[in-house]
């Protein structure tokens, strides 16, 4: 728990919040998700961590045994190495523990929920774009009362399938998660028309639903 932030990051100081935790789709890195940031919440603090994952030379947050087909194992330890992280960048740039969003993309995504239904503590909420469900036989029982977690996947996304869509929004539900479904039309992408909208919901205006 006393980990040094010696993952490569990039912190944006703001003034807003909540303070955002921006992590990239396979093969990206800390600078992929910033654009987004001038979107959804350009005072928010932010941090932006690269997946320490290599497959076949593209950052990854977890390993993965095919595609769709995710080693748990290594998912559930990336997961904790990722709140240590949490807390080392709370310890040096001064954020309220556990107060981060995570805004994840297609991996990052599915990192951000193994963290929200493993290490519920270490997050406040999650924007989950392209996002599957990660368990296949189910998450680990946790309360995520409190939580928020807007899921916006596009309805013809062949990895992200309707299928992970709502799974993932009824086991986040069932812990307790305020989730908002945002679907778009398209496919494994964020879609940009709706950026406006996530954007709204991060300062809690959102409608639930
Ligand atoms: C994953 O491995 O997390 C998903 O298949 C999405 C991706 O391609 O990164």
């Amino acid at each position: 728990m006393s980990a040094d932030l010696d993952r490569p990051h990039v912190w944006l100081l703001g003034a807003g919040s909540p303070p955002l935790l921006l992590l990239h789709g396979t093969g990206g890195d800390e600078h992929d998700l910033l654009p987004l940031r001038e979107h959804l919440a350009p005072d928010a603090p932010t941090l932006s961590v690269r997946g320490s994952v290599l497959e076949n030379g593209m950052p990854r947050f977890f390993r993965r045994l095919s595609e769709g087909v995710f080693d748990e194992d290594d998912m559930n330890r990336r997961a904790d190495e990722l709140a240590d992280v949490l807390g080392a960048a709370e310890r040096a740039y001064d954020v309220a523990p556990g107060s981060w969003t995570a805004v994840g993309f297609s991996n990052g995504a599915n990192i951000a929920s193994t963290l929200l239904l493993r290490r519920p503590a270490a997050l406040a909420g999650a924007v989950l774009l392209a996002a599957m469900a990660p368990y296949r036989d189910g998450p680990p029982v946790t309360d995520l009362s409190g939580k928020r977690v807007l899921l916006s996947n596009g309805l013809r996304d062949p990895m992200a399938t309707p299928e992970h869509t709502s799974r993932l929004t009824q086991q986040l539900r069932a812990a307790g998660a305020e989730v908002k479904a945002l679907p778009h039309s398209g496919g494994h992408s964020i879609d940009a028309q709706q950026l406006p909208e996530i954007a709204r919901w991060l300062t809690g205006a959102g409608t639930v639903g």
